[in-house]
């Protein structure tokens, strides 16, 4: 059985449907702090079969530690996160006793229960604005702003966690920019508030719920000014995951792999695709440059493809038309 923890979210939904497609029993933990229960029935609709869901918050111990005892749970994708950047900065101690509390949690647990298998959910936003890219699972990380940070220590407690118990083992997944939807158009990213990211914002410009898009400034050192990104189909970043699970089964220690596309695309880029595949016109301004962007951030992949079997196949093209479909379908998201 694989425990997913916040399994009822974005990343946690599309992880739990490929799992489930690939013949894996599922159990999710959620605290539905930020997703919704309706989240289940959907993935039952794509899949036929419904996870396992307890409703937890990683860092309570008891609960936890119960979920570990009553289920023969042989690996967790840990997803469970505080994750908006901004947020961090303003409440940076909500974000690392939370984020780093369900780590150090979740160790705890798996410990006790002799639970030996970890994917976890950490983000290209560790490299920071030190290097260029192409980022490597070798550059050097730095972040800026408490988000990133916890993401960071969370890898540095795990694979201390490894080192200290060989039988322990880890694959860390730096996530690029996950877009996208199933191309069911049942479940999606559904950001709680006016979206902070590009993709749902532009999603919610289409459906009319948001006037007009703004773009973080125009002058930034790129190809028409605009910031780029690599962007990733959240079903391709979901597959990754149980590619992750497979080199846990023959690979001891802990291993770092990106998980993007290895391609750039800048704002406005990002805006045509968008038109081109859905019909829809997304008005826009230029707006002030956002504190704390980075002018250009994508992945070498190459690691993830020789050592994961794993690469993306899904394009612009496709994010733009299974993102449009959930939305389309889902204007209000999972709120009816
Ligand atoms: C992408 C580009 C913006 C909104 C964030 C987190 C990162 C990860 C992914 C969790 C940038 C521009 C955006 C808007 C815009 N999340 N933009 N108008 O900042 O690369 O990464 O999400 O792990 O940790 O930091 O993604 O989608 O916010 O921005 O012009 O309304 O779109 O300036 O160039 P980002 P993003």
């Amino acid at each position: 059985m694989v425990l997913v923890t916040g399994g009822t979210g974005y990343i946690g939904s599309h992880v739990a449907v490929e799992l489930l497609n690939a013949g894996y029993q599922v159990l999710i933990i959620d605290d539905l702090s930020n997703s919704s229960p309706l989240v289940l029935d959907r993935i039952e609709r794509i899949c036929g079969k419904r996870p396992g869901f307890i409703k937890c918050n990683v860092a309570d111990t008891d609960p936890l530690r119960k979920v570990f005892s009553d289920h023969p749970i042989d690996s967790v994708i840990h997803l469970a996160g505080l994750k908006s950047a901004p947020e961090s900065v303003s409440e940076p101690v909500k974000y690392y006793s939370n984020n780093l509390n369900a780590t150090l949690c979740l160790l705890k647990a798996m410990s006790e229960y002799g639970c030996r298998k970890l994917v976890f959910s950490s983000s290209a936003t560790v490299y920071g604005v030190s290097g260029a890219p192409p980022f490597s699972e070798d550059s050097p990380t730095s972040c800026t702003n408490p988000y990133g940070w916890s993401k960071l220590m969370s890898e540095r407690i795990i694979t201390d966690a490894c080192t200290a118990d060989p039988s322990l083992k880890a694959v860390l997944l730096r996530y690029f920019n996950p877009v996208g939807s199933h191309e069911s158009g049942l479940i999606g990213e559904d950001p709680a508030g006016v979206p902070l990211n590009l993709f749902p914002y532009i999603c919610q410009v289409a459906v009319g719920r948001l006037e007009k898009l703004h773009v973080n400034g125009n002058d930034y050192p790129t190809e028409d000014g605009t910031g780029v990104r690599d962007y990733i189909h959240v079903t391709d970043l979901a597959a990754g995951h149980l590619k992750a699970l497979n080199y846990l089964s023959n690979h001891d220690g802990v291993r770092v792999f990106n998980l993007g596309t290895g391609k750039g695309c800048s704002v406005l880029q990002m805006i045509s695709a968008f038109e081109q595949a859905t019909g829809i016109t997304i008005p826009y301004e230029i707006s002030p440059r956002r504190p704390g962007d980075v002018p250009s951030c994508w992945a070498d992949v190459t690691r993830a493809e020789r050592e994961l079997g794993w690469k993306a196949s899904r394009d612009i093209n496709d994010m733009c038309r299974d993102g449009w479909n959930w939305q389309s379908k889902n204007p209000m998201g999972y709120r009816q």
